[in-house]
């Protein structure tokens, strides 16, 4: 699984064969400019799901619902169901609330789990689990979230043992981020890998340099228009 954000990286994600494409409230971010994900609105969230949507025709699409979206069983349906109408195929709430789950599986709505660090709400962006009693804690959400019936569950920075137990003892797949090997899948953010992002992260493997190349090919569009070796007669109409 690899986020997207608009109809290009949607196209390209689905023409290179992934699974799952997420449109991840990470974008607040990473295609924004806001500092965290605490500022996404769901009309971000609908306007870039749509976009995703036209780029990616057979690909399960996860929707991410921004914080403050799903509070309530009646609010998360009614805001999943303005995901799904746009093109999203599930959508991604964090934390365990056992109340909205049910209620959006009851309406036909399919659920992505998201435990361990929950940016949404997250003071301190670290591992989290490494204490016994944490580690239990996401455990029994695991477990629970599971046997509601998610479609997905995703494990975000948590150590590698805490992630291989949870993987062995619930039916849902987990999908890894910073999670080590033994999920059953792996979610990164696509201006991670790509090199787009300002950050680099320990649980990121970075596998080209389009910021590089696209300042590249900018400076030389700009050096042959300046020099006049762009446009030339093959650009031009007659
Ligand atoms: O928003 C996001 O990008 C996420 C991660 C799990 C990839 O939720």
């Amino acid at each position: 699984m690899l986020t997207a954000w608009d109809y290009p990286t949607a196209k390209i994600l689905e023409e290179a064969g992934i699974d799952y494409i997420l449109v991840g409230d990470s974008l607040a971010m990473t295609v924004l400019g806001h500092p965290n994900t605490k500022s996404i609105t769901l009309e971000n969230m609908i306007y870039h799901t749509q976009a995703v949507a036209k780029g990616a025709v057979k690909t399960p699409i996860i929707a991410d619902l921004p914080v403050g979206t799903y509070d309530n069983p009646q609010d998360a349906v009614t805001n999943a169901n303005k995901l799904l109408a746009v093109g999203a195929t599930m959508v991604k709430i964090e934390g365990n609330n056992p109340e909205v789950v049910k209620a959006l599986l009851s309406n036909n709505i399919q659920v992505v789990g998201h435990l361990g660090l929950l940016p949404q709400t997250a003071e301190k962006f670290t591992v989290v689990g490494r204490e016994q009693e944490v580690a239990e804690k996401i455990k029994q959400d695991a477990r629970e979230l599971s046997d509601l019936g998610i479609s997905l569950l995703v494990l975000e920075c948590v150590p590698v043992k805490l992630a291989k137990e949870i993987t062995e003892a619930i039916t849902a797949p987990t999908i890894g981020i910073g999670a080590g090997m033994y999920t059953t899948g792996q979610v990164l953010v696509l201006a991670d890998i790509i090199g787009l992002s300002d950050k680099k992260l320990k649980m990121v493997k970075q596998y080209a340099d389009v910021k590089a190349r696209i300042r590249h090919a900018v400076s030389e569009y700009i050096q042959d228009v300046k020099n006049g070796a762009f446009p030339t007669e093959e650009n031009s109409f007659v």
